[in-house]
């Protein structure tokens, strides 16, 4: 649909990806599968991070062997669902700086309803990705992304689990310099705003609200 968004089709995203769907999975391993497939999609996210050669001993010969140059790590949570694929990324890179942005839908109007902003420094050095699983009418993620460019961010993603068409269309409407990494393309937002076929509520999904 858009150059801009990459669907990560792998076996165990998939795999897992079916789980998420699937109303009977109980919260606790909803949210443990969640954290792994945060983990998988997080690698797709990541792959473009500059490496440079150092110099180590292996116990048999020294050699010049990759390693991260050092390009620092932003991850910003979309809360509260994006908690719920932060927890993944920080087991994939427990050094990144971590951002929170707290908005939330106005059940009418459907619009992104800003309450909590809070980010590490020097966002412009930052490769920053911000994480909510859910991408809908894009409202909360277009939101989120303008303030992160206000707050200096230059080189930003955005990775989610479920997209739909409406929402990365009006993403890229606003930000097409932002990449958006997901597991799936979904069908279309009911009247209400929700994914369809989609999960449900992630958020209580994950923390077994209602
Ligand atoms: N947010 C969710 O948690 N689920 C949806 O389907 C849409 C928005």
């Amino acid at each position: 649909m858009t150059d801009n968004l990459t669907i990560v089709d792998h076996p165990l995203i998939q795999h897992k990806l079916t789980i998420l769907r699937n109303k009977e999975t109980p919260t606790a391993h909803f949210r443990q599968v969640l954290r792994e497939v945060a983990i998988l999609l997080g690698c797709e996210a990541t792959k473009d991070l500059p490496l440079a050669d150092v110099t180590i001993d292996t116990p048999l010969e020294t050699i010049q062997s990759p390693y991260l140059e050092g390009k620092k790590i932003c991850f910003v949570s979309i809360l509260r669902a994006g908690n719920g694929l932060l927890d993944g990324l920080l087991d994939l890179i427990p050094s990144a700086r971590v951002g929170h942005v707290g908005m939330y839908r106005d059940h009418d109007t459907l619009e992104a309803i800003r309450y909590y902003y809070r980010t590490p420094d020097e966002l412009d050095g930052r490769q920053v990705i911000m994480v909510d699983p859910m991408l809908a009418t894009g409202n909360t993620a277009i939101a989120a992304a303008t303030e992160l460019k206000k707050s200096g961010a230059k080189s930003l993603k955005f990775m989610c689990l479920v997209a739909a068409p409406e929402g990365v269309q009006a993403f890229n409407k606003v930000h097409p310099d932002v990449p958006v990494i997901s597991a799936a393309l979904d069908r279309q937002l009911n009247e209400r705003g929700y994914i369809l076929p989609g999960l449900g509520d992630a958020g209580d999904r994950i923390y077994g609200t209602k």
